[in-house]
């Protein structure tokens, strides 16, 4: 792998006041070892779980909005607070401090129509307030089948990378994370083989290296996502291109997902 291997819980529309609670408290009380962790709850969670979760843990919102129609997201200061109801803006998590943000889950793209190119200008948006990014990716079971994986992949990336200016690139590696989620394999308990996976991920790393630079595709840590348990991660783990695992269902089960963040130590 490359850099520090980074785990993320994303909680999904999971939660209620009591089992976010013993959550937490099941978080705090595992011992992490040398790993980075973002856990991400719901909006409504957020307050509670930076207040509560104890380092190293990190926090995420799942979502972020910016305007669609905006020409330059990394140059408008306030375009994304407004009349937009029901939205959570990049500036606000930046106001309560949250440091990370999930774009472009699957769920997103396909639940709510997110384009390739709104995912690109929410992550540019994102990285303008300074929030780290966890960039989901990834192709369809008749993508798959129909030898499309790549191409779908690299225009989910292209997406991404037009959008953000030079300036940002050198900030990849630490700031921005790509999590590649095969969506057959989300919470379908059918995960993706260890060949499968470094086979993908050593062809994100090669665009990077092609399309952004060397340096960025060295430094840019990639997550694997979809029905990691702890039961399969330690194999995963020990893929050269996996720097990391993103984690829905196992995430919500404390003991599991301390088991899962400590994989890689
Ligand atoms: O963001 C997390 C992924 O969608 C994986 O979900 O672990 O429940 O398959 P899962």
């Amino acid at each position: 792998g490359n850099g520090r291997f980074i785990v993320g819980g994303n909680w999904k529309c999971n939660g209620t006041r009591a089992s976010v609670k013993t959550l937490i408290e099941e978080l705090n009380a595992g011992e992490l070892r040398d790993v980075d962790v973002v856990v991400a709850p719901p909006f409504l969670f957020l307050d509670e779980a930076t207040e509560t979760l104890k380092a190293p843990y990190e926090v995420a919102a799942q979502n972020c909005w910016v305007e669609p129609g905006l020409v330059d997201p990394t140059h408008h200061y306030d375009s994304d607070t407004g009349a937009f109801t029901g939205e959570v803006s990049a500036e606000m998590l930046e106001d309560l401090r949250i440091p990370w943000v999930i774009l472009g889950h699957s769920e997103r793209r396909n639940l709510f129509n997110e384009s390739n190119e709104f995912v690109g200008k929410k992550v540019a948006h994102a990285r303008f307030h300074g929030l780290s990014v966890i960039v989901c990716v990834g192709e369809t079971l008749e993508e798959r089948e129909s030898g499309k994986t790549m191409d779908v992949i690299f225009a989910q990336l292209k997406a991404v990378a037009t959008e953000i200016d030079d300036k940002e690139h050198s900030s990849w590696g630490s700031q921005v994370v790509i999590a590649y989620e095969p969506i057959w394999a989300i919470g379908t308990g059918k995960v993706a083989t260890p060949e499968q996976v470094q086979d993908v991920h050593a062809k994100i790393r090669q665009w990077l290296a092609d399309n952004v630079s060397e340096e960025v595709a060295k430094a840019t840590r990639i997550q694997y996502g979809g029905s990691v348990n702890a039961g399969n991660c330690s194999e995963l783990a020990r893929l050269s291109d996996i720097d990391g695992f993103l984690v829905g269902g196992a995430s919500l089960k404390g003991d599991d997902f301390v088991k899962i963040c400590n994989t890689s130590a």
